[in-house]
């Protein structure tokens, strides 16, 4: 993608999170509907499907020859990576947004023939944009973040994983998921992929791992997080289909190597 177009895209779909953030926050405590979709715990808002509606109005209207992949079903039929792409969760972490009105993100990674070009994860309550261009970096609020250092051990790390991990599960043996969170130094779970994705481009989460992410819950996260040399795979180690939905491990290459060979390889189903 052009330089040019690339910046001026960045700086429209940063004005256009910022203001679907703030409408959001302006209704936080306004009743809305609340719904379920796979299971009881699957949640879904009238404030998720308007918030898709408003990215999917904004981006048809100023790039109508660009797509949509988004969570809540308006946005296109998506089989190729052909084109540009804005892949969209309109609130990732709903469950935090029902439950605590708090730790929930607006989530877009724009993608040009494959490849990530740009990211944007919003906390909006907290009023913490995360951004990043290929190439150029991965930023916190406008200021840099530094590549994540070398020489981190697993001993001395934090760990995003759910307690799900620790019971009997279809992917990896618990005993070895026990043993992984008693050799870290501690475990988390913030209940949004992509603010998890986030604080591990921010070297505050030197790893995380997701049993099943859709493209929506990642396709931001995994550009900020190469930005700072992080490296994210499936449970395998292998490289992850921007289109579709997958176990997924993002972490500090050491600690991700670590993990991957010293107990998912070992566990693994
Ligand atoms: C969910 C969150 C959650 C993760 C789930 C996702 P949603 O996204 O990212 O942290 O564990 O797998 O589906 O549904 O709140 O957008
Ligand atoms: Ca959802
Ligand atoms: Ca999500
Ligand atoms: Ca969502």
């Amino acid at each position: 993608m052009d330089k040019l177009v690339r910046e001026e895209i960045f700086n429209t779909a940063k004005s256009w999170i910022l203001e679907a953030g703030n409408i959001i926050r302006n209704k936080i405590n306004e009743p809305m509907e609340i719904g379920s979709k796979s299971n009881p715990n699957d949640l879904v808002t009238s404030v998720d499907r308007s918030t898709e509606e408003y990215f999917v109005n904004k981006i048809k209207s100023k790039y109508p020859k660009h797509l949509l992949l988004s969570e809540e079903g308006f946005g296109d039929n998506i089989q190729t990576v052909d084109g540009t792409i804005w892949i969209i969760d309109p609130i990732d972490g709903t469950m935090n947004f029902v439950q605590q009105k708090r730790n929930f993100a607006i989530s877009i990674g724009i993608y040009h023939e494959g490849i990530g070009e740009i990211g944007l994860i919003y906390n909006v309550m907290e009023d913490i944009l995360y951004t990043a261009t290929r190439g150029e970096g991965a930023y916190k609020n406008g200021q840099k973040l530094p590549p994540l250092k070398s020489g981190v051990v697993l001993e001395e790390s934090i760990v995003g994983l759910t307690h799900l991990w620790l019971c009997e599960n279809p992917l990896v043996d618990e005993r070895v998921m026990q043993e992984l969170v008693q050799t870290a130094r501690g475990s988390r779970t913030y209940g949004s992929a992509a603010l998890e994705f986030a604080y591990v481009a921010e070297g505050v989460l030197e790893g995380y791992l997701t049993m099943s992410l859709s493209p929506w819950d990642i396709a931001a996260g995994m550009i900020l997080v190469n930005e700072v040399g992080g490296v994210s795979t499936n449970l395998d180690g292998n490289v992850l289909d921007i289109l579709k939905r997958d176990s997924v491990f993002t972490g500090h290459p050491e600690v991700h190597k670590r993990i991957l060979e010293d107990f998912i390889k070992k566990g693994r189903k």
